[in-house]
């Protein structure tokens, strides 16, 4: 029998304080023409204090447990992706099961910033076709907005990143009627990782919170931009393609392409090099900025509440990011 793993709930969740262009152009010296015209954003989502990655999480989740119909204590695994962790240690995972009340649970955190949430599936898929679990809750979530530059300096990425978080719910799925995830396709290239990273705080130092790093604002994620976005730009349709030729398709066969939001001009990049029309790309950058690993699962859970995805439909995700990692996913809905 072929057993796949299907998604059979999906749930989104962001905080409500929208901030826009014209708020960030109070704290440096950005304009909302700009952003607008190198990124396509305009809005992010961003916390209150005191609250983390756990707590979006956890809300993403328990929309989709509901959206699945099914009993939380019947979830068997959890999987969390994120770059922005509430704390250096534990992970995620493990405040998750904890605050939705599932504890005991495996948990594992999956570090991969924007191919987090298609590692995670990755993962996911694998325990569901050996047999080893049935139903796995995974999670992707950000809290980033306090740990940006909000100054001149910081400019280039603190326009960028929002808070989110998204949830799905994988099973397995025995019937021959072709539905569900067909592949999964994952790449790293550590060679980059100085072209998009954090730095610090680093265990190289000792004491490993210091003076010096505050002093230097060194605490913040740095980017070459130029770079990233040209990688960007070659490696997800590449990685598309990969996914499509394992499974003898082509990109006519696409009905959504789901790409990270990154930039709404990779976007536009990348259905340009893969010649599939803008109706069929999946854009919500304009709304939340980059919500790193979220940023797939929360655009899915809307196409899925929008109604604009329908069973039999062939959905292919793909992302990049810090690392770099990139990876490709193809689900027939
Ligand atoms: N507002 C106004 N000006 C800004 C700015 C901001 N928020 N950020 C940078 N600038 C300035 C730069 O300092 C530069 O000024 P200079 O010419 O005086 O040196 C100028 O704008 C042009 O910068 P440049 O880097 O050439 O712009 P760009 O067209 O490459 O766009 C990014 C910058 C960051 C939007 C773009 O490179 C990008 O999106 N890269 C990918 C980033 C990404 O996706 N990261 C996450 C991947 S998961």
């Amino acid at each position: 029998m072929n057993r796949r793993t299907i998604i059979t709930g999906t749930g989104h969740y962001v905080p409500p304080r929208i901030v826009t262009n014209f708020d960030l152009e109070k704290l440096m010296s950005t304009s909302d023409e700009w952003i607008q015209q190198r990124t396509g954003i305009k809005t992010r989502h961003h916390v209150e204090p005191g609250v983390g990655s756990s707590d979006l999480g956890v809300e993403a989740a328990a929309r989709a447990i509901a959206a699945a119909g099914i009993d939380k204590s019947s979830i068997d695994f959890l999987i969390a992706a994120t770059v922005s962790p509430d704390y250096t240690f534990p992970g995620i995972g493990v405040q998750i099961g904890a605050k939705l009340g599932i504890p005991g649970i495996g948990a594992l955190d999956v570090r991969n910033q924007c191919t987090g949430f298609i590692y995670g599936l990755s993962i996911a898929d694998q325990y569901i076709r050996t047999g080893m679990y049935k139903r796995i809750l995974l999670v992707a979530s950000e809290v980033q907005s306090t740990n940006l530059n909000y100054s001149d300096d910081g400019r280039d990425t603190a326009v960028l990143f929002g808070d989110g978080a998204a949830a799905v719910i994988c099973e397995p799925h025995e019937a021959e009627d072709g539905r569900g995830l067909l592949s999964t396709h994952l790449w790293a290239d550590g060679r980059f990782v100085e072209t998009l990273w954090q730095p610090y705080p680093t265990v190289k130092d000792k004491p490993y919170v210091n003076q010096a790093v505050i002093d230097n604002k060194l605490a913040f994620p740095r980017m070459d931009g130029k770079k990233v976005f040209v990688n960007a730009s070659e490696r997800m349709p590449e990685a598309v393609m990969t996914g499509l030729t394992a499974n003898g398709l082509t990109v006519a066969d696409i009905d959504l392409l789901i790409p990270h939001q990154a930039n709404d001009r990779i976007s536009q990049m990348v259905a340009k090099k893969l010649q599939i029309p803008l109706e069929k790309v999946v854009r919500n950058i304009d709304r939340y900025g980059n919500t790193t690993a979220a940023s797939i699962p929360l655009a899915l859970d809307e196409c899925v509440l929008e109604g604009r995805v329908k069973p039999g439909d062939l959905v292919v995700l793909a992302s990049f990011g810090s690392g770099f990692t990139w990876a490709s996913a193809v689900l027939r809905w």
